[in-house]
């Protein structure tokens, strides 16, 4: 019994290290982003990239209605000094009802949503879109690499092929990362689209990986809080059944040396 759990494990881990996984769409590749595992942190610097690009090139069509522009601040997040936030902030205007008029948005009002109204909310789209399930989607895998929508958002975005349709009216561009392989959003990107402060390269692959990451924080700010509580806990688990189990022989040891006697 103990010998078949050990080979499933081994094996499970060994589907696991595979490049590409099968998904409900096409084919999604992991990605080694710094918050996944148990020990994850989010690359405030790819953070603040990813906003760069989720500024500039997505918030044309999409929103993140649900995110409050004060998190821009927050540690384990972007980071970024409380001026900066203001400053960015001002730059989107919002319809207040009690002026009747629209004023420069704040630090505690949240992103504009969406003015494309086919373009749904990314807020919470990391966490709303799977990468990897199927055969190959064991719980090993999720463990180490999460259950990879920020790796679907990288594939989504750089698995266009060029190809395009008309259908009722409407234009579709293939895209092998997409289920149904046919896509209404036009390739957002191309690479360079963005100049990065940093210097960081700006292919097509770096500006899907630092936006995608970005979403991730979106959907999940508080992911290391909630990675590193469930490391705690299991630790404290594992501490608690080898003290329970000492504590049981030794509770029991006068009784079976008597046992034995007799
Ligand atoms: C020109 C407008 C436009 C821009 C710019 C744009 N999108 Fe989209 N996006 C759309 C539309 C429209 C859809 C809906 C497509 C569909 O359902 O076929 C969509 C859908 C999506 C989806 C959801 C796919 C799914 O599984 O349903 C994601 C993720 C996404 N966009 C991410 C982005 C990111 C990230 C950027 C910026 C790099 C971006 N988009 C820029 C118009 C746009």
């Amino acid at each position: 019994m103990l010998k078949k759990l050990a080979i499933t494990a081994v094996a499970a881990l060994t589907f696991s290290a595979g490049g590409a996984m099968a998904s409900e769409g096409g084919q999604i590749h992991d990605v080694d982003f710094s918050f996944e595992g148990p020990f994850g942190k989010f690359d405030q610097m790819q953070l603040q990239r990813g906003l760069q690009v989720y500024t500039e090139v997505c918030s044309a069509c999409h929103g993140m209605k649900f995110v409050p522009i004060r998190t821009l601040a927050d540690e384990g997040g972007p980071a970024l000094p409380e001026d900066q936030v203001r400053a960015y902030a001002a730059q989107m205007d919002i319809y207040d009802a009690e002026l009747d008029d629209t004023r420069p948005r704040i630090p505690a009002d949240h992103f504009p949503e969406s003015s494309m109204s086919n373009a749904p909310d990314l807020s919470l789209m990391a966490k709303a879109r799977k990468g990897f399930s199927g055969p190959n989607g064991l719980l090993v895998n999720q463990l180490f690499k999460g259950l990879g929508g920020p790796e679907y958002i990288t594939a989504i975005l750089t698995s266009y092929t060029g190809e395009e349709k008309e259908s009722a009216g409407t234009t579709f561009y293939e895209n092998t990362a997409f289920p149904g392989g046919w896509i209404a959003m036009p390739p957002p990107m191309a690479g360079e689209d963005v100049e990065y402060a940093d210097g960081h390269s700006n292919s097509l692959h770096h500006e899907a990986e630092d936006v995608a990451a970005f979403l991730m924080w979106a959907a999940e700010p508080k992911m290391m809080a909630r990675q590193h509580a469930g490391f705690v806990a299991v630790l404290f688990l594992s501490v608690l059944s080898v003290l329970l189990y000492l504590t049981n022989k030794r509770l029991w040891a006068p009784i079976k040396k008597k046992a034995k006697e007799a």
